[in-house]
Order: C-alpha cells, then sequence, then structure tokens
C-alpha cells in the first residue's frame, strides 16, 4: 500500500521534531504513513493548507505562528478546540469538510497525569502566562477537576479575560486571574506557559509558591535544564518536568485522530531525550 501524506506547517519549521516523531508511530504501528514539514510564507497559510489537501494530502500538524490561522481556517471545530482559539491538527472530514483539532491539553494531561503521575484532581495549580499557549490547555486542564486554577501573566488583564472566558468551564474548580507578584503560597503544581525564556527572562514570581512537593512543568524544553525549571530547582523544588513529553503526547493524540490507533509514547520520549 503507498504511504498517506502527513506534514506540520510553521514558520520557521527546519528545527521541528514532529517528522521524527511521527515516522516513529508509523513503523511502530506498521501504519502507512510518510510525514513530512511544510514551511508556509507569513502570508501564505491557508494556500499551503488547500494545496497541501488538493494534493490528497490527509493531515496536517500546525505550529507557530499559524494555530490562530488553523482554528479561524476550518469549516468545523473539534469542541476541545472551540474554546482554545487555535488549532494544531487539521484534517478533511468524509464530506471534505476542513475539521480543526486542538491536542496540546490533553497532551499536556496525559504527560503530567499518565507519564508523571500527577494527580490534577483537586489540586492546587497555577499556570504562568495568557498568551495562545495557555488559553489551549486551560479547559483539559479544568476538565481534570482540579481545587484550584490560578493564571499569573505579567499583563494582568489578559490573565483577567482568560479566566472570565473559562468561567463556565471552571465546575467546582476555584479559577482565578493575577499578576505575577500575588501568588505567594505553595502550589501542587506551577505551570509555565510564558514565553519568557524566548528572551532570556523568568516571570518574576515569588519563590514561596515553589515548595519540595510541587510539582513544576515547563512547557518549554531544552536539552539542559529549562530556565524556569532551573529556577524551581535554585528555589526547594525536588519535581521538574519540561515538555518534551507534551510535544510526544500532543503528536500521538493527533496521530491517533487521523489514523484510529494511538502510539505507545514512552520510548519515543527517551529516544528523543537521548539523540
Ligand atoms: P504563546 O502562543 O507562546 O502563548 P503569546 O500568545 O505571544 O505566545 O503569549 C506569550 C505569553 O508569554 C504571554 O502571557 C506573555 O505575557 P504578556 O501577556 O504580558 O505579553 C508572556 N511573556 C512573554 N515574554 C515575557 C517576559 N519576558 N516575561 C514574562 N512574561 C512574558
Amino acid at each position: 500500500m503507498s504511504n498517506e501524506l502527513y506534514a506540520v506547517v510553521g514558520h520557521p519549521i527546519s528545527h521541528s521534531k514532529s517528522p521524527r516523531i511521527h515516522s516513529v508511530f508509523a513503523s511502530q504501528t506498521g501504519e502507512s504513513v510518510e510525514y513530512t514539514a511544510i514551511q508556509a510564507p507569513l502570508d501564505g497559510f491557508a494556500e499551503t493548507v488547500h494545496r497541501f489537501f488538493r494534493k490528497g494530502g490527509k493531515g496536517l500538524n500546525v505550529t507557530v505562528p499559524f494555530k490562530e490561522q488553523a482554528w479561524q481556517l476550518a469549516d468545523q471545530r473539534a469542541d476541545r478546540a472551540e474554546k482554545a482559539g487555535a488549532a494544531n491538527t487539521l484534517y478533511l472530514n468524509d464530506q471534505g469538510l476542513l475539521v480543526a483539532d486542538n491536542t496540546d491539553g490533553q497532551g499536556l494531561v496525559q504527560d503530567l497525569s499518565v507519564s508523571h503521575g500527577v494527580q490534577l484532581k483537586n489540586a492546587r495549580i497555577l499556570i504562568l502566562g495568557a498568551g495562545g499557549a495557555v488559553r489551549g490547555v486551560l479547559g483539559p486542564l479544568l476538565a481534570q477537576e482540579p481545587a484550584s486554577l490560578t493564571i499569573a501573566n505579567r499583563t494582568e488583564a489578559k490573565a483577567n479575560a482568560l479566566a472570565a472566558l473559562f468561567a463556565d468551564e471552571a465546575g467546582t474548580t476555584q479559577l482565578s486571574a493575577c499578576g505575577f507578584d500575588e501568588p505567594d503560597q505553595p502550589f501542587d503544581v506551577v505551570i509555565n506557559g510564558t514565553s519568557a525564556s524566548l528572551q532570556g527572562d523568568l516571570p518574576p514570581l515569588n519563590a514561596g509558591i515553589i515548595s519540595a512537593d510541587t510539582v513544576v512543568y515547563d512547557m518549554m524544553y531544552s536539552l539542559q535544564t529549562t530556565t524556569f525549571n532551573q529556577w524551581a530547582l535554585d528555589n526547594g523544588a525536588v519535581r521538574v518536568v519540561d515538555g518534551l513529553g507534551m510535544l510526544v503526547e500532543q503528536a500521538a493524540e493527533s496521530f491517533r485522530i487521523w489514523r484510529g490507533v494511538r502510539p505507545e509514547t514512552i520510548p519515543v520520549i527517551e529516544m528523543l531525550r537521548n539523540d
């Protein structure tokens, strides 16, 4: 059987680990999948997507800076993508309509709760940032029914807006928003969803949010300990995790949507960690 074509679209894209991840998923599951990387022009995302599907492509992952455009372009959106305001997975349904999904939040929750055994139900969670990355994971985090979810951001108004947007999904979770300087008591889980480290910055946080029992999760990943996780370790954290597992888990969820088979993720995370 000839391979069916999938790709990740972004700009830039050469650094993307997705082709490697998906080709390992394909050989592991025996699925006839070929997965490439496409750099779309900054003003040519929609055209790139349409051309890909016209040529018979089966599914796309979408990364920076096109996730919001992918969401807008879709004819239909999965429920979990609707509030996320961004999509990382596209495919055509049986009627030929373009469907958008967002697997980032599921990827984060899967990595935290399954791979790392972190109990999210009834946990007190602090999430830092209020941009697209955080918006994309709030729904799946709330679905885990934490006791509280605090959104802290440099621009407090954006954190307030996100808390208001997700108020109807909060259920029994105490959902709130604040600036970076406000939280000063230890949380069970602290998640960094800011892009501060890209500028070599650290959010100006009170070290009191960290205790030896706090699980610290940086949605960024790097070969060395991330800047944020190093800060947490320096301030008493014992368990720090970076976003490599989230990357592999969101990929596995996209693969499942497209192919109906969920690949094994742990060996792939270990393989990338040892690269
Ligand atoms: P992404 O899609 O990665 O979320 P984004 O929508 O541009 O990108 O959001 C970036 C997030 O990182 C925002 O929460 C931003 O804070 P502001 O809302 O105040 O802009 C945060 N961020 C970026 N640079 C930062 C820095 N140097 N210090 C602290 N927070 C920063």
